[in-house]
């Protein structure tokens, strides 16, 4: 995730955006820069690389400005490098922005602004914006409206900060989707991406709701609804300690991550998908190549494997390449049968597991190559493999995975259908249709986490449970072994998954009166086969839990929770939400420490 900050006031403003952005630098990010307001007009300073790099830049001692705008950015489009780094001018250089998010129809706009006369310096989605503003500005010559005009032709996500030469005194914020909040001070004003980066300076802050606009100057703001009508805000007063304020004002960081998940997977998303073919920064693969492949092995550890599990089946149907998952611990002692024409996929948040470090070197060692899916730019597996590929999660604090498997999920699905594009071996539509779906899942993880009230009452039913099972067939058994991980390490309840066809070899016979089952159903072919699993072990006494996405006679069981229809590929992204959300409510009715369970850690970097 990036991050933006801003400041309008009466100091200088350079040192207070470059702390802003240091505080913002648990976000993650590939470069930075700053843009401030001074006597000969906006000023840029940016740099690839570490805030560091950018202030130790000679010409950023010449800003005396008391007016700018920051941003540490993670690439979505356009490498990471100086000259696709934020703030962009426009053509002009009467305008100065800074984005967080993704533009999505920048080709078009690119386009259009092309064929009337602008060009571009980098290849980033951002660029357009400054651009569209000025080319409204020479017809409106109103600063406000033309940043309205600019923004009702974006689709996508943003929070734009943005300066204008012809209106020294003031800054515009706006925000669709993306996050911006802002700190008034005494006579100065503090814009971040979140709150902690400006608690320091003030307690009081204004919320924009999806295109609102601001008008800010040193001694007040105006609100303007998407029409340009004035609107009344009311100030916040924020009485979070920073501690609370990096939990952004939940309870625990594995909260704030459940939470996080609808923008987590739309950041994951991208700009991989568009309508001709799927693209990724820093990444491509041949066709002659992948021709050569005839096994894929997934190999990871925890949450990161269950990942791989969920998505073994789309690079099997979508590929016609025999997939293999594989636990990094076990992969790396037992000599596989690897080779040139094995390609590996290694998934790992941190980056520094040990496990799969070592399982990746040896499958180079082998002759294969290797495509690490990481979290962590720069992190140690990421300099380990022949190509890279990020999840867009953001920081996962809390040791329990939950924002970084649903991200997995997204990148490995979208990873197996560029592979399907590049080998054309299943027909275009069929890939097309997935794609659709998938631009569709944030806003249907947004409903299934609107289901926490049902499962909150649920937790306070089983929480003091000394064994709750998982069942599932397909791909849901693999979100039943994903969903028992989850309640193990933070409730530290004993908890099985199974493959619920397996349950009457031998498992049945743990089920006996009152013992709760927790039952996953989404995929349409498997929905009879899996309801009588589960009526099985209802006759024999067990109180049942059902997710599912099917309409099925639910009256048996104890309690159903709904959750959207998706491909079956898809499911676990929205599937698991429900079970993240049960294991975090169980550990706190126990009064645990959800976001530090005992005897964890958040990386394990020994074997
Ligand atoms: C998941 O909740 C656990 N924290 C753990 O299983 C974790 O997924 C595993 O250690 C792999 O970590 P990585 O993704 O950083 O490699
Ligand atoms: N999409 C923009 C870019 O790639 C902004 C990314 C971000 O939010 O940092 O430059």
């Amino acid at each position: 995730m990036c991050g933006i900050v801003g400041y309008i006031g009466t100091k200088k403003a350079k040192p207070i955006l470059i702390n802003g952005l240091l505080r913002l630098e648990y976000r993650g990010y590939d470069s930075a820069g700053i843009a401030t307001m001074e006597k000969d007009g906006i000023k840029i300073v940016k740099e690839k690389g570490r805030i560091a790099n950018l202030d130790a830049k000679e010409e950023i001692n010449s800003l005396e400005g008391t007016i700018g705008i920051g941003h540490t950015r993670w690439a979505t489009h356009g490498k990471p490098s100086a000259v696709n780094s934020h703030p962009h001018y426009d053509n002009s250089k009467t305008f100065a922005v800074v984005h967080n998010g993704i533009i999505e129809n920048y080709h078009e706009l690119r386009k259009f602004l092309e064929d009337n006369g602008y060009h571009f310096l980098s290849d980033t989605d951002t660029e357009v914006i400054p651009n569209l503003i000025h080319y409204y500005y020479k017809k409106e010559h109103d600063f406000l409206k033309s940043v309205k005009l600019a923004c009702d032709d974006l689709k996508g996500s943003f929070a734009l900060e943005i300066l204008c030469n012809d209106y020294p005194d003031n800054m515009i914020v706006v925000r669709q989707d993306s996050p911006l909040v802002i700190g008034k001070g005494l006579n100065e004003i503090y814009i971040s991406s979140d709150i902690p980066a400006i608690l320091s300076f003030t307690k009081d802050f204004y919320f924009l709701n999806d295109r609102e606009y601001a008008v800010l100057s040193r001694k007040n703001i105006e609100f303007y609804d998407n029409n340009l009508n004035s609107i009344d805000k009311m100030v916040k007063s924020i009485e979070w300690n920073t501690a609370s304020a990096e939990k952004d004002g939940y309870e625990d960081f594995m909260l704030k991550e459940i939470y996080e998940q609808p923008n987590s997977i739309r950041e994951t998303i991208g700009s991989k998908l568009s309508e001709n073919k799927i693209s990724f920064t820093d990444f491509e693969i041949s066709k002659d190549y992948l021709e050569t492949i005839n096994r894929i092995y997934i190999v990871a550890c925890g949450t990161a494997k269950n990942a791989g599990l969920a998505t073994k089946a789309t690079f099997e149907n979508f590929c016609k390449i025999p997939t293999e998952v594989d636990i990094a611990s076990e992969f790396r002692y037992r000599d596989p049968l690897i080779n040139e024409h094995t390609l590996c996929i290694y998934i790992s948040q941190s980056g520094e597991t040990a496990d799969t470090i070592a399982a990746l070197k040896l499958a180079k060692q082998k002759g294969a190559k290797t495509i690490a899916v990481a979290n962590v730019i720069g992190s140690s597996i990421t300099r380990e493999s022949d190509y890279c590929v990020y999840t867009h999660a953001g920081p996962e604090i809390a040791v329990a995975s939950t924002k970084a498997y649903t991200s997995q999920v997204v990148l490995l699905n979208i990873l197996a259908l560029y592979f399907a594009e590049v080998l054309e071996r299943v027909p275009a539509l069929e890939i097309d249709n997935i794609k659709k779906e998938i631009m569709d899942l944030p806003k249907k993880a947004e409903i299934t986490l609107g289901n926490v009230a049902e499962i909150k009452n649920f937790a306070n039913t089983v929480y003091k449970e000394t064994d709750i099972f998982f069942l599932g067939r397909g791909i849901d058994s693999y979100v039943a072994e994903e969903a028992s991980l989850k309640l193990k390490e933070i409730s530290y309840i004993h908890s099985e998954s199974y493959p619920a066809g397996e349950l009457k070899h031998g498992p049945i016979a743990l089920i006996e009166n009152d013992v709760t089952v927790i039952g996953i159903i989404t995929n349409p072919k498997l929905v009879e086969k899996t309801v009588s699993n589960i009526q099985e072990v209802i006759t024999r006494g067990a109180k049942t839990l059902v997710i599912t996405n099917q309409k099925i006679n639910d009256e048996q069981f104890y309690k159903t929770i709904h959750i959207p229809e998706v491909n079956p590929c898809l499911s676990p992204i929205l599937s698991i939400i429900p079970l993240q959300l049960l294991a975090y409510y169980i550990s706190k009715e126990k009064g645990l420490d959800v976001d530090k369970p005992r005897n964890l850690a958040k990386s394990v970097t020994v074997e």
